[in-house]
């Protein structure tokens, strides 16, 4: 048997050929499964005592050098993988890393969505507003302490930077004729301590409906057909009244707990109900502040933040999150459209 290793040892080392087939069938005949380098290794145990560690010796040596022969005559040969001519050097060195959609960006434009499938279209306007557009024509009186429900970021005593979307409703209203049917997605500004719940910038969407005969009926059926959309069918709003200078009557509007259904939950503090937008009729003299005749018109408003509903939506407990790009976050909006 040692002879046996020695002949294929010359065989071996004599072995020469370019054709990759020729290279390919060595390769089998001696170190496949069944080739006669691996039935030798079964064959060890046969091997008289003494002999065993000559034999041992030997055996691995034709092994490794089998090997190197193969390995070395495929890559001159050009059939291994690694060879010049197989390598693509258009592809890019490292694995691409597919960026996600911002989480605001993922529900403005669904909201946005919501609202264009019954008409509404997007307006947009200045993050810099005067104070006629943010607070005077919307029916905030001169030195109305109501201004301090928005606590403004001032540039000068005339200009501050938007403290909500309103503002471009009252430019939609001055530029155009009813019907109106517009929402203006986009950055507010308001002087604020930063929490888990607050933020000095957000963003908001606020919606405006303008025609002959708007009622509150039509406030509410527009306000629930968003909820269902954005929320699941199951989803029961509840209008609770509240004051906005803007509207008369105003409310506040909240949506069944999507977390428990409305049973009560930490997240809903028990009631059943998250609040998620303010809305109302739009007060007659905003209207006619925008030179709309208020007896020929009517019209509803309402008005959310971006970052409360993505908050609801993909069950984030800290606003704060979504301001301060850690990719570890904004990773996990990877697919979501
Ligand atoms: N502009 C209000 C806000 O920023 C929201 C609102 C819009 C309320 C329209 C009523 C009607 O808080």
């Amino acid at each position: 048997m040692l002879e046996k290793v020695e002949a294929l040892l010359k065989e071996v080392d004599s072995f020469k050929s370019e054709d990759a087939n020729e290279i390919e069938q060595f390769r089998i005949r001696l170190l496949s499964k069944k080739g006669e380098i691996t039935n030798l290794f079964t064959q060890f145990k046969d091997v008289p005592n003494e002999q065993k560690k000559e034999f041992g010796q030997k055996l691995n040596e034709l092994k490794t050098k089998a090997f190197d022969k193969v390995n070395s005559l495929k890559e001159s040969s050009g059939s291994d993988a690694t060879s010049e001519d197989k390598l693509d050097l258009s592809r890019p060195a490292e694995a691409m890393q597919l960026g996600s959609r911002h989480p605001i960006s993922i529900v403005r434009n669904e909201i946005i969505d919501i609202f264009a499938k019954i008409g509404f279209n997007v307006s947009e306007g200045p993050e810099i507003e005067d104070d006629w557009h943010n607070f005077t024509a919307l029916n905030f009186p001169e030195e109305h302490p109501a201004r301090d429900m928005q606590d403004t970021f001032f540039i000068d005593k005339d200009v501050a930077l938007r403290t909500h979307t309103s503002s471009v409703q009252v430019r939609v209203m001055e530029g155009g004729k009813p019907p109106i049917r517009t929402i203006s997605p986009g950055r507010v500004f308001r002087n604020e301590a930063i929490s888990a719940r607050a933020h000095c910038i957000f963003h908001q969407v606020e919606g405006l409906y303008i025609d002959k005969n708007v009622s509150f009926a039509d406030l509410k059926q527009n306000l629930m057909y968003f909820a269902k959309e954005m929320f699941g069918e199951e989803t029961e709003i509840r209008l609770r009244p509240s004051y906005f200078p803007f509207t008369e009557p105003s409310a506040e509007v909240d949506v069944s707990c999507m977390l428990c259904k409305g049973k009560g939950c930490n997240v809903c503090k028990n009631s059943g109900f998250l609040e998620i937008l303010g809305c109302g009729m739009v007060d007659p003299n905003v209207l006619e502040n925008c030179g709309i005749d208020s007896k020929e018109y009517t019209g509803f408003a309402f008005g959310m933040g971006i970052e409360r509903i993505a908050m609801l939506k993909f069950g984030v407990n800290d606003l704060r999150h979504f301001f301060e790009n850690d990719i570890r976050f904004l990773d996990q909006f990877q697919g979501t459209i």
